[in-house]
């Protein structure tokens, strides 16, 4: 079976509970659930991977390569500045869909700025707690689309 991996970088373990006004209600295990339900319903099966921590999930995104077919990552803050990651994901050769539940371009400028953005495929941000749903989708659309 193909597989996805889904990477989570700084704070999304606290989902539920921190800045629900701005990230919702839902937990990280709800987000997930989510978008397995959704991923095995096409096939795939879905690893999930959260870390608070840059070089752990540097280390996730090269042990990918060869494994998964895609990457769906919501970076956390890590978005915005960190370029350990934008690297990683440059040498990854599979499928990368950035995630962000809130719509960072409407928030402080110092979220404005994606370090993560050039490198992925494509983007979905804004959604809350659909967004995992729709990268999935997105993300299935593309292998669908090209082959990759
Ligand atoms: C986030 C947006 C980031 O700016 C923030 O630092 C997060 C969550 C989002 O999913 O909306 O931790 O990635």
């Amino acid at each position: 079976m193909k597989s996805i991996l889904l990477l989570m970088g700084p704070n999304l373990n606290m989902l539920g509970e921190r800045e629900p006004e701005i990230y919702g209600s839902a937990t990280m295990q709800d987000h997930i659930e989510d978008a397995e339900r959704v991923a095995n319903d096409f096939g795939y099966e879905l690893v999930h991977f959260q870390s608070n921590n840059e070089g752990d999930l540097v280390n996730q995104i090269q042990n990918a390569r060869g494994r998964h077919i895609g990457i769906i990552i919501n970076p956390g803050a890590l978005t915005h500045y960190g370029w350990s990651i934008h690297d990683a994901l440059v040498a990854y050769e599979g499928v990368i869909i950035e995630m962000h539940l809130s719509n960072p371009n409407q928030r402080e400028s110092w979220r404005h700025t994606s370090v993560v953005a050039p490198v992925a495929d494509g983007s979905i941000i804004g959604f809350g707690i659909q967004g995992y749903e729709l990268s999935i989708r997105a993300f299935h659309q593309i292998i669908e689309n090209d082959d990759k």
